[in-house]
């Protein structure tokens, strides 16, 4: 029977290479949600509307061709042929990205194509069938809330910041955590105004990794995947 394995949680908790890790021991697909809000940002702003004008960025969302793919070992996101895997990593995207995931018109297109995605990995797509691990702020709550497992990846805000800082910056000193700093903690602050990923919701089982390696959060995870 095909697996739906919904994982969310703050910045830097660490869900994005966890969830890619784990799709990829079990044979899964793996859906990046968050690449989706990202890849929206990058199409609005290619597309010069303004982002506080809702309803022409719905517009341009609901007709956004976007293509994700869902290998666990190369994730790619097109939109309109282009790939822009790379190009929504800027930071001018992430300081961007609450404004479009914040319209609610363009969450409920989100995230119809992400339920059509899942939908798909349970009878064919990528996984054969085997089913997908799906990631974002609410996957667990919204999306897939009958997963079958359904997991909240926390870390203390110091280890969130440490390894934002680490991606970023390729760095962990007090300079490079000072320079995520305000945008990590600003985003879940807007973020969370219309998604709950920092407490864990009925059913949803909590796996802080702020003392668990890579290993062992994958171990963690595995293990509630399994019980
Ligand atoms: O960089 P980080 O891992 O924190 O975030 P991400 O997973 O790349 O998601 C980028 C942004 O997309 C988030 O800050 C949210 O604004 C939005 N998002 C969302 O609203 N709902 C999701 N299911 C996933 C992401």
């Amino acid at each position: 029977t095909p697996l739906t394995i919904a994982i969310d949680g703050p910045s830097g908790s660490g869900k994005s290479s966890v969830s890619r890790q784990v799709a990829h021991r079990l044979g899964l697909a793996y859906l990046d949600t968050g690449a989706m809000y990202r890849a929206a940002t990058w199409w609005c702003v290619r597309q010069g509307v303004d982002l506080a004008d809702s309803g022409g960025v719905a517009a341009l969302v609901a007709a956004m061709p976007l293509e994700m793919g869902l290998d666990p070992l190369d994730p790619t996101v097109h939109v309109d042929g282009t790939d822009i895997a790379e190009a929504i990593r800027d930071s001018a995207i992430s300081t961007a990205v609450s404004a479009v995931a914040t319209n609610l018109a363009v969450r409920a297109e989100l995230q119809a194509r992400q339920r059509a995605a899942i939908e798909a990995e349970r009878t064919g797509g990528f996984s054969g069938g085997a089913g997908v691990v799906a990631e974002g702020r609410d996957i667990t709550t919204v999306v897939a809330p009958d997963g079958d497992a359904r997991i909240l990846l926390t870390a203390s805000e110091e280890a969130r910041l440490a390894r934002r800082a680490r991606d970023v910056h390729g760095a962990d000193d007090a300079a490079a955590v000072e320079a995520t700093r305000d945008q990590v903690l600003r985003r879940d602050r807007d973020d969370s105004t219309v998604s709950q990923f920092q407490v864990a919701a009925d059913g949803v089982v909590t796996v802080d990794s702020s003392d668990l390696d890579f290993e062992e959060t994958i171990a963690a995870v595995l293990h509630v995947v399994a019980t």
